[in-house]
């Protein structure tokens, strides 16, 4: 299964650029597997669970992974119609939460031996809920404890920090997403051939994302390393992203970042923006973009310096006003999470090397937690 994603550096510095690099190809072997019919329809092993009548979902898992299933929840909602609970597996099981009767759980996880994810997992099993597991290790504890056991394909991942296999659990997510809404009728054929087009469109739109490798290593060495706080905002599917932006620039930076739904700066974040507090605002033109332009007018407005990760649309309408501004692919807005998730990819790892952090093996974390 490691395939030709070996476990070695080659001629990059660090695992985790060269894990960044990788992603049109672990995409692509992920269409691969998704698509593998090539008569247009998705297919899942998850398939067999009669999808129109499960009442919820619950997505349980850590850290990155758990960002993925927040973006996963959106996708199921928005697309299937299906309801979804999203649970940090840490604080699941304490808070004995009651499953619907025919309900489904799914645990998200690179390594499959977290302990945390594991916990959860017995404990939805306890409950009667049928299990999916979404997994890159396909020997693991996880792998093997689940009903159903759906490959990651993203081959071994070295660097602490969680990145191919963050994009590889999205497009199986929304793979996934795909399967669950033509059994639950909310897309007919036609529109699964266009989502399959859609999603074959994937590899290329990260390679794309990573073509701007010099303008945000430009933004992160100038602009961003230098500060101690920093603070990511988005809507929509963007506020998981900014939330995983955070999370891996303080992995591999130590610079204190927070991320926020941009709405809920007003709320008390916004205090902390001052001119040494970049604000990293991730802002497709999508259609939360005019509610994203006020948020960000009023950061410029208490002096707060936004670095734009937009399209050509949103620089066109943003940019001038903006601090940095880094223009990124134009795509459809369901797809924006695969080229914002390597833009805050390679913005932390270039902020990193800036500060001279030891980037693959951040200090204070394991890549794989098996305790609790
Ligand atoms: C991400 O960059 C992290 N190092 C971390 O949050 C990780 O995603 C988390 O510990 C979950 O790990 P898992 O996917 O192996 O379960």
């Amino acid at each position: 299964e490691a395939g030709d994603f070996l476990a070695e550096k080659g001629p990059y510095p660090h695992f985790m650029l060269k894990e960044i690099h990788e992603q049109p190809g672990v995409a692509a072997r992920v269409l691969g597997s998704w698509t593998a019919r090539g008569d247009g329809t998705v297919t899942c092993d998850a398939a067999g669970l009669g999808w129109a009548r499960v009442p919820r979902l619950t997505i349980a898992a850590c850290g990155t992974a758990c960002l993925a299933g927040q973006v996963g929840k959106i996708w199921l909602e928005r697309i299937a119609r299906l309801p979804v609970e999203i649970e940090i597996a840490s604080e699941f099981r304490y808070r004995e939460p009651p499953l619907p009767e025919g309900g489904v759980t799914l645990v998200i996880s690179q390594s499959g031996e977290t302990a945390d994810t594991l916990a959860a997992l017995r404990y939805a099993k306890e409950a009667g809920q049928r299990t999916l597991g979404l997994v890159n290790v396909p020997t693991s504890t996880i792998a093997r404890e689940v009903d159903v056991a759906l490959a990651t394909h993203a081959g071994p991942e070295i660097g602490v920090a969680s990145t191919k296999a963050f994009t590889a659990q999205l497009l199986c997510l929304l793979g996934f997403t795909v399967m669950v809404a033509r059994q639950r009728g909310t897309l007919d054929e036609a529109d699964e051939r266009r989502w399959i087009g859609a999603l074959s469109s994937v590899p290329r739109l990260i390679a794309e994302t990573l073509a701007a490798e010099p303008a945000i290593a430009a933004a992160a060495a100038g602009a961003l390393a230098p500060a101690s706080d920093a603070i990511f905002v988005g809507r929509g599917l963007m506020y998981p992203l900014a939330l995983e932006g955070a999370l891996k620039l303080k992995e591999i930076t130590y610079i204190h970042a927070e991320g926020h739904a941009a709405g809920e700066l007003k709320h008390g974040p916004i205090a902390l923006v001052d001119a040494t507090v970049p604000v990293v605002a991730l802002a497709p033109s999508d259609g939360l973009f005019d509610k994203l332009d006020s948020n960000i007018r009023e950061i410029m407005a208490r002096d707060g310096r936004v670095l734009l990760l937009t399209d050509a649309a949103g620089a066109a309408r943003l940019g001038e006003a903006a601090w940095r501004t880094i223009v990124l692919p134009d795509c459809e807005p369901f797809l924006q999470p695969f080229v914002q998730a390597v833009a805050i990819q390679l913005l932390a790892y270039h902020c990193a090397l800036a500060r001279g952090t030891d980037i693959d093996q951040p200090r204070n974390l394991a890549k794989s937690v098996t305790v609790e």
